[in-house]
């Protein structure tokens, strides 16, 4: 299959808050072609984290709007979505980004989430990162995963693009499980963006 070419590739923005493991791996993964998206920006809710030295490395422009969090949500999200607009961003995909983000109804089913449960359980607000595997953990369940989701006005709650499941232990802690869990979210998020994508296709028949 020939490799997609510049006009090609899906211009999105990857929105972050934390290491940027996911940063790292989409920018593989559109670097080697294998996935037809371009990062055009990296938007961080906080200066300073691990995820801006990836976007430094892949040559990634990067904005960290209102830092100091001073703006309201609605106020946040209009500086956002004018931010992507303005540079032609078509997808956003939030990896591991932990501000509110009010999505006007014109960017519907064009903003992605990944969560590392398997929602609806353990979503909704105070469940991110180590908290969500330690009330996995806590609850006594076997089994655990990851979700990929169109993002909509109500913490992860959008229509689910992909689930992938792995084993809880008894042995886990909430640091292997999620080790455990982010195997299966370096499969899921290549993957419901290319669902995303052939679905954008669709659309445009
Ligand atoms: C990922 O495990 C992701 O599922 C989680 O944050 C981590 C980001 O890692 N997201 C949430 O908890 C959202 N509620 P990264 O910064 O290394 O890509």
């Amino acid at each position: 299959m020939p490799k997609p070419t510049q006009q090609t590739r899906l211009p999105v923005a990857v929105m972050v808050s934390g290491t940027g493991r996911h940063l790292n791996h989409l920018a593989q993964l559109a670097s080697s072609g294998e996935l037809p998206i371009e990062i055009c920006l990296c938007i961080s809710s906080r200066a300073g984290v691990g995820a801006l030295q990836f976007a430094g490395h892949w040559n990634i422009p990067v904005e960290v709007p209102d830092p100091a969090r001073d703006l309201s949500p609605e106020a946040y999200g209009e500086m956002i979505f004018a931010m992507l607009e303005e540079r032609g961003v078509q997808t956003v995909i939030l990896a591991g980004f932990l501000r509110f983000l009010p999505i006007p109804a014109r960017w519907e089913n064009r903003v992605l989430n990944i969560h590392p449960s398997l929602l609806p359980a353990f979503g909704g607000a105070g469940y991110y990162g180590r908290h969500v595997h330690a009330a996995v953990i806590k609850r006594g369940c076997t089994l655990s995963g990851c979700t990929v989701h169109y993002v909509d006005n109500v913490f992860d709650n959008g229509p689910i693009l992909v689930q992938r499941s792995c084993k809880v232990h008894a042995s886990d802690d909430s640091d292997t499980l999620a080790s455990r869990v982010f195997e299966q979210e370096l499969i899921a998020y290549p993957e419901a963006i290319r669902m995303h994508l052939a679905r954008m296709a669709e659309s445009e028949r």
